[in-house]
């Protein structure tokens, strides 16, 4: 089986997609299969850039176990070429992805996270920076649900 490398991508790179890095690669690790994933995100934006992850999600990341702890970055064009998905929290991260796309190859690699919810009727995954407690853990909830299925999905 190839290895699939995954990059997920929010608008600051701080909150959401950090959170996705971190969930996805415990369960990764979980299962011993890191020969098979590459794992890491990006920002549509660099508003953030060098900084660690927003200290909410660090928080509620760390209370279900996660290590949500990488150091956010700008999305480059070398980063469509070299992930294999593109995976956006909302439509304006996948209108942004399609503008950003250098060329047809890496228009076909940007998906919207929901096509791997199974537990939620929800479209997106909301910003919560400006939210509290229950948006920051329902943003994980989605997370969770979504990442379980992308390991799923990816063995199949
Ligand atoms: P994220 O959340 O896209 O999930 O990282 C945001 C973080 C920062 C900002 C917006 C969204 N901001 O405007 O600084």
């Amino acid at each position: 089986m190839k290895m699939k490398k995954i990059l997920f991508v929010c608008l600051g790179n701080i909150c959401r997609s950090p959170a996705a890095e971190a969930i996805m690669k415990k369960k990764v690790e979980a299962r011993q299969l890191e020969h098979l994933f590459e794992i890491d995100s990006a920002g549509i934006m660099n508003y953030h850039g060098g900084e660690l992850p927003d200290d909410r999600m660090r928080k509620y990341g760390s209370l279900r176990g996660y290590k949500v702890d990488s150091i956010a970055r700008q999305i480059t064009k070398e980063d469509f070429e070299y992930f294999d998905i593109i995976i956006g929290m909302d439509n304006q991260n996948i209108a942004d992805l399609k503008r950003k796309a250098p060329n047809k190859e890496a228009l076909k690699k940007i998906q919207k996270i929901d096509v791997y919810f199974t537990k939620h009727d929800f479209t997106f995954v909301p910003d919560p920076y400006y939210g509290n407690e229950k948006d920051f853990n329902f943003v994980l909830d989605l997370l969770e649900d979504a990442c379980e299925n992308i390991v799923n999905q990816h063995l199949q």
